[in-house]
């Protein structure tokens, strides 16, 4: 079996349900407190054991790109005024020479497009996909528990979490069949279904582990719902040669692109943070009196 090496990061929406905060700055670069979002999803990618990122860009997304870029002038300042936190907080989080590429998705078709944008350098291995609005806030990361149950079943695998039915028209949902703890095999799914005829409550929450053969089914993949070439669609037809699991992984996500799921990541993140976490969690409190 392969190991997940290559992780893809598509980073090329607007950000339309936070503008106009996004107006000039990427979504994935909006803080949780003193790190950018997207700096969260690369520590879980990482501590998973990825180690090379594919982010899928658009128009003025350029930050993002320059966030893992050195900043000397910065570190030169940094190391100047003894502020050794903080310079070796940058220096951890600077990928390493060559382990990130970034190629452009022209025109926003989809996030089945915007994936198979990436198929030149996922080439022939498996891959995960970590899409960068969802936050996931685990005590072991989330790509790193479908690892492991990867390296039990193989195949495919997407993480899945239980939501109120009424929710379901918003996500890809799944059709579940036999459990094993937390493997669920998959019969089918759907994206964005009708809540009356939903398969199940259980929506795919942006964390997959795929083959590359998803790329060729991608390749001549038609406009689904909201007219947008669809991952989900890709994947049900993959579902005809390949299994498919769910993995219903322990923590709790966040998105990141709505204003409530950024506001509830600042709170859920701020008061577990090491420096001001007792006194956010004061803050809460005070709030809620
Ligand atoms: C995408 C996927 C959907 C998934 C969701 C998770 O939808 O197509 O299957 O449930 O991400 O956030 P989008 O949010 O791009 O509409």
């Amino acid at each position: 079996m392969k190991k997940i090496r290559k992780a893809v990061l598509p980073v090329a929406g607007f950000g339309t349900r936070v503008l106009p905060a996004t107006k000039t700055i990427p979504k994935e670069m909006l803080p949780i407190i003193d790190r950018p979002a997207l700096q969260y999803v690369i520590d879980e990618a990482k501590e998973a054991g990825i180690e090379h990122f594919v982010f899928v860009t658009g128009r003025n997304k350029g930050a993002i790109e320059d966030y893992f870029d050195r900043a000397y002038e910065l570190e030169y300042s940094l190391r100047e005024k003894g502020k050794t936190d903080i310079y070796d907080q940058l220096n951890n989080d600077t990928p390493t020479p060559g382990s990130m590429s970034f190629v452009r998705q022209q025109s926003a078709k989809g996030l089945g497009h915007a994936i198979w944008c990436a198929r030149e350098i996922i080439g022939g291995d498996p891959f995960a996909i970590l899409l960068p609005d969802v936050l996931i806030k685990s005590r072991k990361s989330c790509l790193a528990q479908m690892i492991e149950a990867y390296e039990k079943v193989g195949s495919n695998i997407i993480a899945v979490d239980s939501i109120p039915n009424e929710q379901v028209s918003k996500y890809g949902v799944i059709s579940p069949q036999k459990r094993d703890g937390s493997i669920i095999h998959i019969s089918g799914m759907v994206e964005k279904p009708n809540p009356a005829s939903a398969p199940s409550n259980l929506k795919i929450t942006g964390r997959y582990i795929l083959q590359p053969e998803i790329m060729n089914i991608l390749e001549n993949q038609l406009a689904g719902v909201n007219d947008e070439i669809q991952l989900t669609d890709a994947m049900v037809t993959l579902m005809q040669n390949q299994e498919f699991y769910a993995y219903e992984y322990e923590g709790q996500d966040y998105d990141c692109g709505s204003k409530l799921g950024y506001f509830e990541a600042v709170l859920a993140y701020a008061k577990d943070h090491t420096e001001i976490g007792e006194q956010a969690q004061s803050m809460i409190n005070r709030f809620s009196e």
